[in-house]
Order: structure tokens, then C-alpha cells, then sequence
């Protein structure tokens, strides 16, 4: 059988996608259950070559709360600062783990780490945050089954706020295409997202002008940071860029009163989400950190052919 990876979302069927969140749903309602030696005497490389808190430590424990042991390699004091090309970590880390967790800026450099023979995870390059987005479609339709909205988020609405060039926007016009939900973007002129991208999601792709119409009738508001890693000295031209595009009480009342707010965190307050709206009845971005541990446990357990 060919090695899985999880490069962006489309690697995974919506059917396997289904298989992945049920799995998620065991492993979060007892996570020193059954699972728990699932992973027993596997290893599995996570590689940073940007900062994160929740990517690290929810596989981290993941790995380690399924019997496995991670090995965590950040960009500064490995061989790759000094310049060893992607390939040749791959072939190495491919003869010591049994998978590999990968951020980094470029996506041929993703591409490079993915001839490794082992299943390779994309935890963020420049262009998508897949792993991301896949927890947050289960956090979105964990919140609507809880809520007695029914257990898909499939003919819904999400709007999307900000960026539209960032990571988060495009992974989130991915799993519209795969979901087959309607995503509402909103972003600035000069940040929209690639046209090539939108026409492949075409009709479930709504752009708007105007950050209030995005958000009418939607069952949750999703956003991101203005200025992603890497993108700190324009700072402050995005903050004039993206004036008008904060979420906060004047531009969610645009939105229905039971729209859910979502951000992946880290969050800038007072940039793209004011404070009160972050820590507001209408969040779930806590739950949603959360499930990056849940999720993610269930996407190794499925590539590894655990599941
Ligand atoms: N949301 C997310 O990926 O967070 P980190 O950058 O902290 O990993
Ligand atoms: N768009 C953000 C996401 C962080 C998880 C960034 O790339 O910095």
C-alpha cells in the first residue's frame, strides 16, 4: 500500500474525512482510552521552521497521549538553518519515524519533504494551513450537533473575514470545494485570493466588497491574523489596508445572533478581533484549539493505517 499524506485538504475524500472525525469523536471522549497504545514504539518527527504553540504542542501530546514518542526539530539548531536541503532530512527522518509534521514557508519545500516514504502532515506553509481547517470543519460541526443544527455543515454559510491571500482564506476555499459549504470572503482589494482558486471552488465561493455583506445569514465568522509569519514588516500597511475589517459588536451585527466567531489563533487583539469578541458569549476559538489535539490524533492514527 502507498504511503497517505495530508499536504492539503483534498488529499482526504469527504468519506475519509467522516472516517477522520469519528475517530476524532472516540479519541476526544476518552483519550487514555483503547488508543492509548495505538502508536507504541512509533516515532514521529515534527518540524518547525516557523514559530507555533498549537500545532507543536497538540501533536506533541497527541503523539505521546497514543503510546508514541515525537521528536520535535525547530528550524534554529538543526542542520537545515545551515542550509541541508529539505530531500535529504526527508531521507533521513523517513529511517527513524514513522511520520512526519512539517511547517514551513514554501510549499516546494512541503513538496520536497513529502518524498519521504512516510506520510507526510502540512502543519502551515504560506499558502495553506490544512490540518488547521480540517479541525475547524469538525469543531464547526461539532458546535451545530450540540446545538441541535443538524450534524453537517454542508449548504451552510461561512464567512471569512480579512486576509484573503493568507493561508487560512485558501485552505478554507479548499474545504468549501470538499464540504460543500458557502463561503463568504471578504478581504481588501490587493488581498483577495488567487482567482485560479476561487473558480476551482466556483460557486461555493461568494466575494464581497463590504465586510457586512459577507456576513449576512452565516452560521459562523472565521478570520486570521492581517500580518501572517513572515509578513511582520508590512504590518503596518495592512493595518491601514485592512481598516474596517475588525470583528467586534458593530461589524457582528451584521451577522445573525447566533453566529459563531472563529480565529485560529494566535490572535492580534484590537487588529482583526477586538478583545471582547474573542473572549464573548458568540467564540468557540477555545474548543477549537482544542480540537486541534483530537483531530490530529485521528488524521495519524488514519494516514498511519491505524484507524
Ligand atoms: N493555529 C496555529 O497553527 O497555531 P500555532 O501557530 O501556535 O501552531
Ligand atoms: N496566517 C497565520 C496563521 C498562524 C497559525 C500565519 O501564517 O502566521
Amino acid at each position: 500500500m502507498s504511503k497517505r499524506d495530508f499536504l492539503r485538504l483534498t488529499d482526504l475524500s469527504l468519506a475519509e474525512c467522516s472516517e477522520v472525525y469519528g475517530l476524532a469523536t472516540v479519541v476526544k471522549r476518552d483519550p487514555r482510552g483503547e488508543r492509548k497504545r495505538a502508536l507504541d514504539g512509533r516515532s514521529v518527527a515534527i518540524v518547525l521552521e516557523k514559530a507555533s504553540t498549537r500545532t507543536r504542542a497538540s501533536f506533541e501530546v497527541g503523539v505521546s497521549q497514543l503510546g508514541g514518542h515525537p521528536v520535535v526539530i525547530s528550524l534554529e539548531g538543526s542542520q537545515l538553518a545551515r542550509g541541508e536541503p529539505v530531500a535529504d532530512t526527508a531521507r533521513v527522518l523517513e529511517r527513524y519515524c514513522d511520520a512526519i509534521v512539517y511547517r514551513t514557508s514554501s510549499s516546494d519545500r512541503m513538496t520536497e519533504m513529502a518524498t519521504a516514504r512516510v506520510p507526510v502532515i502540512n502543519a502551515l506553509t504560506d499558502t495553506g494551513h490544512p490540518v488547521q481547517v480540517l479541525c475547524d470543519v469538525f469543531t464547526m460541526e461539532e458546535v451545530l450537533a450540540a446545538n441541535g443544527k443538524g450534524p453537517r455543515l454542508r449548504g451552510r454559510k461561512v464567512a471569512f473575514v480579512g486576509d484573503g491571500s493568507g493561508n487560512m482564506a485558501r485552505s478554507m476555499i479548499e474545504a468549501a470545494r470538499l464540504f460543500e459549504f458557502q463561503l463568504h470572503l471578504c478581504a481588501p482589494p490587493g488581498f483577495r485570493p488567487p482567482a485560479y482558486e476561487v473558480a476551482k471552488a466556483a460557486e461555493l465561493v461568494v466575494l464581497h466588497d463590504d465586510p457586512r455583506k459577507a456576513l449576512r445569514d452565516v452560521s459562523f465568522v472565521h478570520t486570521d491574523v492581517w500580518a501572517s509569519m513572515g509578513q511582520e514588516g508590512e504590518a503596518e500597511t495592512r493595518r491601514k489596508a485592512f481598516a474596517g475589517f475588525t470583528l467586534d459588536a458593530r461589524l457582528l451585527s451584521a451577522a445573525p445572533p447566533d453566529a459563531w466567531v472563529m480565529h485560529c489563533l494566535p490572535a492580534h487583539r484590537g487588529e482583526e478581533i477586538d478583545d471582547a469578541t474573542l473572549e464573548g458569549p458568540r467564540s468557540i476559538v477555545w474548543q477549537q484549539a482544542e480540537n486541534r489535539l483530537h483531530v490530529q490524533k485521528a488524521l495519524l492514527l488514519f494516514l498511519l493505517g491505524l484507524a
